[in-house]
């Protein structure tokens, strides 16, 4: 069934997260103009002010004259000062034209109304009071606004808000509800953004992952549809790698596995050679063939062998095959920490390492195992990952630098002649490159300028 909602997209997280915001934001604008009150509240509630001015006016446009200057003191309150001025005085006159005091303009009609007759704006430098005969405090405040109205007789009574702070008010109001929407737009955001960066950022992490373990399972599909979509094609994608791999090792495997009944064939057509020296040639060559099928059948069966990753002790891995070897008399020192706990496969890491090992016994001389745990960078992600680095170091011939890189192949030795007795095929190398960087790791061998060979093994700590 089709859900009402339109589909989990990254479009409509957006517009969710703008909706969110403005909701917000409002809210708490609302919310801080019912806590903070009259403070924030908007100039229209002046018209309480203008209804004050209204009455006033009224009221004292009907008192005798002389009672008018009381009155108007009397009317004054801490939120405006009323005066009375005269019809003589030089202010009512210059009122009277509507011209003397700066920006004088006649009051917007909405408040005019309930007046019934015209009234003034006006502010005044120290200079237009001093010349007018202003009676206000124009020196302490900076920009005074009045406002005048007429009486009936044409004296004038001009109010002069006592709150001059007002237009500061304005401006902190302005301040508050963008600093406010400013603030709960950026939170709301925020989530937002966290929310669909995770599953990004989950993605990284599998594709990561996918990058140390071949074997890794698929990604859970979650997240808005474009990067369900993307999950998908890269589970595909690993599934079809995975195939593809999987195809190919059946293979190679399956022709190994054939290669031995031939192998048998020559082995017995063999006995029938009747030149001795050609015979014992032919069964050594049959021998090197069936060792080196032996070895990529064994290979590929420890491929094929599904080991869990488990988290395990590196330290008492390395210590465990020291200690194997001891059996057999040979002394293989370790350095580093007691423990280092890793996240791999301890079955495959330990033929990996034992190999390294069995390399220098056979190759050079019974090697030092040293272990490092290396702290991550502060760069990149990807390098924020600590790694542990294990050093198997021995003080044989070393390789040719220009080998260094060719013992890594399968069935590739240095001298065959030696490793015939040595008995090795040439896969060992192979072997524990392949569970190193299955690990996510490498290993670089290099000839110490002293003499002697270092593999370092590195694996990054996921
Ligand atoms: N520690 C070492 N010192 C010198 N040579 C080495 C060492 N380790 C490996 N080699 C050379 O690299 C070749 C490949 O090693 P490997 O893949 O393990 O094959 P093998 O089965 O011959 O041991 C070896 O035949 C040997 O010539
Ligand atoms: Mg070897």
């Amino acid at each position: 069934m089709k859900s009402p909602w339109p589909q989990d997209t990254i479009a409509r997280r957006f517009a969710l997260t703008i909706m969110a915001a403005v909701t917000v934001a409002a809210t708490l604008s609302a919310l801080a103009v019912s806590f903070a009150g009259s403070w924030l509240s908007s100039p229209a509630n002046e018209a309480g002010l203008f209804q004050a001015v209204t009455s006033i006016s009224h009221a004292i446009d009907v008192a005798p004259p002389e009672m008018r200057p009381t009155l108007a003191r009397a009317a004054s309150t801490k939120l405006y000062e009323v005066d009375w001025y005269d019809a003589a005085s030089p202010l009512a006159v210059a009122l009277d034209r509507e011209s003397g005091p700066e920006d004088i303009h006649p009051l917007p009609s909405p408040w005019l109304e309930a007046l019934g007759r015209r009234a003034l704006v006006f502010t005044a430098t120290a200079a237009d009071a001093g010349r007018l005969g202003l009676r206000a405090d124009v020196g302490t405040h900076p920009r005074p606004r009045f406002l005048g109205v007429p009486l009936r007789d044409g004296s004038w009574l001009v109010y002069m808000a006592r709150d001059w702070s007002r237009d500061l008010v304005r401006l902190s109001r302005v301040a508050i509800t963008l600093v406010l929407l400013l603030l709960s737009a950026a939170a709301v955001s925020l989530i937002a953004a966290r929310q669909l960066s995770r599953p990004i950022e989950r993605i990284a992490a599998a594709a990561r992952q996918f990058g140390t373990d071949p074997k890794a399972p698929p990604i859970i599909e979650s997240g808005p549809r474009e990067l369900r979509g993307v999950i998908q094609a890269f589970n595909d994608m690993q599934g079809q790698i995975q195939k593809f791999v999987g195809y190919r090792t059946a293979m190679l495997a399956a022709i190994s596995h054939d290669l031995r009944t031939p192998l048998t064939r020559m082995r017995l057509r063999g006995e029938f050679v009747e030149d001795p020296v050609q015979q014992a040639r032919l069964f050594r060559d049959v021998d090197e063939m069936q060792a080196m099928v032996d070895g990529a059948l064994a290979f590929f069966r420890d491929d094929a062998d599904e080991e869990a990753v488990t988290a395990f002790d590196l330290a008492g891995l390395l210590t465990t095959i020291a200690d194997e070897f001891a059996d057999q008399g040979i002394t293989i020192p370790y350095t580093g920490p007691p423990h280092a706990v890793y996240r791999g496969r301890p079955f495959a890491l330990k033929r990996a390492f034992t190999n390294l090992i069995e390399n220098a016994i056979r190759h050079a001389t019974p090697p030092t195992v040293t272990l490092e745990e290396v702290p991550a960078h502060n760069g990149a992600a990807q390098d924020a990952r600590g790694m542990l680095a294990i050093t198997v170091r021995d003080d044989g011939p070393g390789i040719p630098d220009d080998a260094l890189d060719q013992v890594f192949s399968p069935f590739f030795r240095l001298d065959r002649s030696r490793n015939r007795v040595t008995g090795g095929v040439g896969l060992g190398l192979t072997a524990a490159l392949a569970i190193i960087r299955a690990h996510g790791g490498d290993i670089i061998l290099s000839n110490r300028p002293g003499g002697g060979l270092d593999a370092r093994v590195t694996l990054p700590v996921t």
